[in-house]
Order: C-alpha cells, then structure tokens, then sequence
C-alpha cells in the first residue's frame, strides 16, 4: 500500500482529483468506481473546476458506484444516486447512460446485484475505484463481520454507521436500516484502489486498515491484500500511525 499523508482536506481533494483526471487523461473510456460521503465532496468539486478548465474530459467515461440506501428512490435528496448527480455528473459532461449506481429500489435484489456485477464486468471491470471508510472500518457499505466473497448484495446496516450517517437526515428514524453494496470481491477486482480519509475520527479505522489483523471485523483490512492500493490522509487521520 503507498500512503500519502498530506497537510489537510484540500490537499487531499487535490491530489485525489489529480489521480483520477490522471487515469481519464491517459484512457479516456477509464471505468471509475466511486464512493459517496462527506470525504469525497472536495475531489468531486476540484475534478468539476478541472472539467471546467478543460484538463479532462468525460464523454467517454463509465461509473459504477459503491452503494446505494435500500428503500431510497433515485429522486430522493438522501439517496447516493441524487448526491452524485447533483455534487458531481451534473457539472460534466458525462452520458448519463455511463452513469451506474445501485438500484435502492427493486422488485427483484438479487437479479439486480447479479445485473450490477454483469455490467462491471462487461464494461471491463473498475480502473480505479475511490473509497471513503467508515469509523468501524467499513468500506462501501461492508459493515463489520463482512464476508471477503461477497460481491454485490443487500446488507443490514451496522449500529455505528446509522448513527454516523443520520447528521444527512432529519432524525435517526430516517436513516434506512439496509442498502445494496459493492462486496469486498468486487471492490478487489478494481486494478486500482485509492483511498481517502480526514479526521480524528477516522485514524483508528486508518491505524487498523495498515496494521491491523486481517480479518471481518475490519471490512478496510483486507485492502492489505491488494497490489495497488494508495491511501491518502490528512494529518488528523494520520494520528495513531508511527
Ligand atoms: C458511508 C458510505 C461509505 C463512506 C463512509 C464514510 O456510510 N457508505 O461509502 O465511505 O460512510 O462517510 P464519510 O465520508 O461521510 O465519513
């Protein structure tokens, strides 16, 4: 794992926005997977103003994202498929038939994950897939107790991570108890990984992904494994490492 631990949440959104329009640049038809939360806004904002700036161009690009909240309908404001289109595919010039994020909604899940993982894989499988990490170590929505083969499927939210994520909503009520995610095998199918933290309270998920056991109880550990993996901190989020 390369880790790259920069002055603050700006620099991070830098030099994350610069690894991706890097990877578009050199393959503009690349395969992103992306990631939703509070850690990526900045990247997403900083890749618009390089859109803008003419650096890179997305026409060619396919997406496929993490995750999405079980029970939310696209047009939802909490949903990650509205969050994407309004922090980020509504500012370039991406088709928005490239455009792939879990159907929160479904009358058949299962048939909808396998359908998710066929179109990964047709397209050629993700390039580079962006992670944020939850305080409990989870990645997409892999909660701890994770099993490593899964691969697109509904999961049941952990304690922690309804109670981190209900500051998006109007009370804790809201925040749904399940969602669809990327597995842990389809996050490590990705050729490249890049993942991103800021903050104190991510430096005990940061400590455990670099050092920790591997093992279900640290869904990030099993990044250890990975051959490209770069992991790019703040110093807050860099606090428990030597
Ligand atoms: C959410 C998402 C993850 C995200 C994580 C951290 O629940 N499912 O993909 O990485 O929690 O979120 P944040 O960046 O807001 O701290």
């Amino acid at each position: 794992m390369e880790l790259l631990v920069v002055k603050n949440y700006e620099e991070m959104s830098k030099k994350a926005a610069s690894i991706i329009a890097s990877q578009v640049v050199i393959k503009p038809q690349s395969i992103l997977g992306l990631a939703t939360g509070d850690t990526p806004l900045g990247m997403y904002k900083e890749l618009v103003e390089k859109y803008n700036r003419n650096e890179v161009d997305f026409s060619k690009v396919k997406t496929f994202n993490l995750d999405e909240y079980y029970g939310l309908e696209k047009e939802n404001s909490q949903s990650y498929y509205y969050y994407m289109m309004n922090n980020f595919f509504k500012f370039i010039n991406i088709d928005k038939n490239n455009v792939n994020v879990p159907k929160g909604t479904s009358d058949d899940v299962e048939e909808d994950c396998l359908s998710y993982e066929k179109k990964i894989k047709e397209a050629g499988g993700i390039d580079i897939q962006v992670l944020g990490i939850g305080v409990n170590g989870h990645i997409g929505f892999n909660e701890p107790n994770v099993n490593f083969e899964a691969q697109t499927h509904l999961v049941e939210l952990d304690e922690k991570t309804i109670k981190s994520n209900a500051r998006f909503f109007n009370s804790i009520d809201e925040v749904p108890k399940k969602a669809i995610s990327m597995g842990i095998k389809t996050i490590l199918q990705s050729k490249k990984i890049i993942l991103l933290a800021t903050g104190e309270s991510k430096a005990e998920a940061i400590y455990n992904t670099l050092y920790g056991k591997i093992s279900p109880e640290i869904p990030s550990s099993i990044l250890q494994l990975h051959q490209d993996v770069t992991i790019i901190l703040d110093e807050e989020a860099a606090k428990k490492l030597k």
